[in-house]
């Protein structure tokens, strides 16, 4: 069987650390695509001899023409401007929205059968947009946010508790970052949910509270600290997650940001914003519908209004 095509519409931070990741793993051949000429060329052929010293066989190009990525089965995308001290993840959908009309394009006339997977900001909103602009369809799209805001809040999580990373599980719904939707008494230690924790006199609410706020202001902690640009090792093992989870047809259950259907989640309109996903060789290929409790509700309504409002301002700059 031929290898599988994977390509990176984007070839910074995240793009070169996907494709050093997918190189690791031996997902497939990678084809890096970017506007800047020598970028993709350039880290392609570095992580290409890297090959036969991780012993590993994937082959590597590096494209700034579209027609490079003919026939792929997954796309990833990274395209854009990531944020500066200062900046919201917002602050970004004016020139992320051109980019991703682009992208579409790309896609719809080189591999409109391909799984996409989107990582770039603001996160919900450009995969609405990206969906629109590819005409793909919406089971073969998804955003990459839930899984990494759920990795650094088991990696807080673990911290606090003194546990392996690998005995946490988190559930997070809602937007990326800021308007995120902890659900504590689905996130476990080894099945033991949160509050019991607490009861136990693992941790108190308090410093559960500050946790959470810590994994919602996770990127901007990085921002912060990096000063020229925003998290990018944990984002593409994220991204993989997700690519992997398609092309080894895992079943995996992950928060990914998808169209949430009027009629579901409480939703009056469909909205695409995060929630738990079974990604599969058929793409998403189905949400997973839980019942939120009062609270977790009003938290999730004020997430998925959030990605509206920007999906308006978004139309607006559009024209539509
Ligand atoms: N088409 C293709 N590539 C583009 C385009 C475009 N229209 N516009 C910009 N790029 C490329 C840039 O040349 C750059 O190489 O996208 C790449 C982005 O890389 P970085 O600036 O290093 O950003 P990165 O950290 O990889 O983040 C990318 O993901 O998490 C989000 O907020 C983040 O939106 C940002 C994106």
């Amino acid at each position: 069987m031929a290898r599988k095509k994977i390509a990176l519409v984007g070839s910074g931070n995240i793009g070169g650390t996907l494709a050093h990741l997918i190189g690791l793993k031996e997902l497939g051949d990678v084809v890096m695509f970017d506007i800047a000429e020598g970028v993709p060329q350039g880290k392609a052929l570095d992580i290409l001899q890297s090959t036969p010293v991780e012993g590993v066989n994937c082959a590597y190009s590096g494209a700034n023409d579209y027609s490079a990525i003919k026939g792929s089965d997954v796309v990833i995308v990274t395209a854009g401007v990531p944020r500066k001290p200062g900046m919201s993840r917002d602050d970004l959908v004016g020139i992320n929205l051109k980019v991703m009309e682009s992208v579409g394009k790309g896609i719809k006339e080189n591999c409109p059968d391909a799984f996409i997977v989107c990582i770039t900001n603001p996160l919900d909103v450009m995969v609405w947009a990206l969906q629109h602009f590819s005409g793909v369809p919406k089971n073969m799209i998804c955003g990459m946010a839930g899984v990494l805001d759920s990795a650094r809040f088991r990696t807080f999580l673990a911290e606090e508790f003194n546990v392996s990373v690998e005995d946490v599980t988190a559930f997070v719904l809602g937007g990326h970052g800021d308007t995120m939707v902890p659900l504590a008494r689905y996130s476990t230690v080894a099945g033991i949910p949160l509050p019991d924790l607490v009861k136990m006199g693992w941790t108190t609410q308090e410093k559960l509270d500050k946790i959470i706020q810590r994994t919602r202001d996770g990127g901007a902690e990085i921002v912060n600290l990096l000063k020229t640009g925003s998290a990018f090792y944990a984002p593409a093992a994220s991204g993989i997650a997700m690519a992997e989870a398609y092309l080894k047809d895992k079943k995996r259950v992950l928060p990914c940001a998808v169209e949430v259907k009027a009629g579901t989640y409480g939703q009056a309109d469909d909205v695409f914003v995060g929630v738990p996903v079974v990604i599969g060789a058929g793409g998403v290929e189905r949400v997973v519908e839980i019942e939120l409790n009062a609270e977790e509700q009003t938290g999730f309504n004020k997430s998925a209004d959030a990605v509206r409002g920007l999906v308006k301002t978004a139309k607006g700059l559009m024209g539509i």
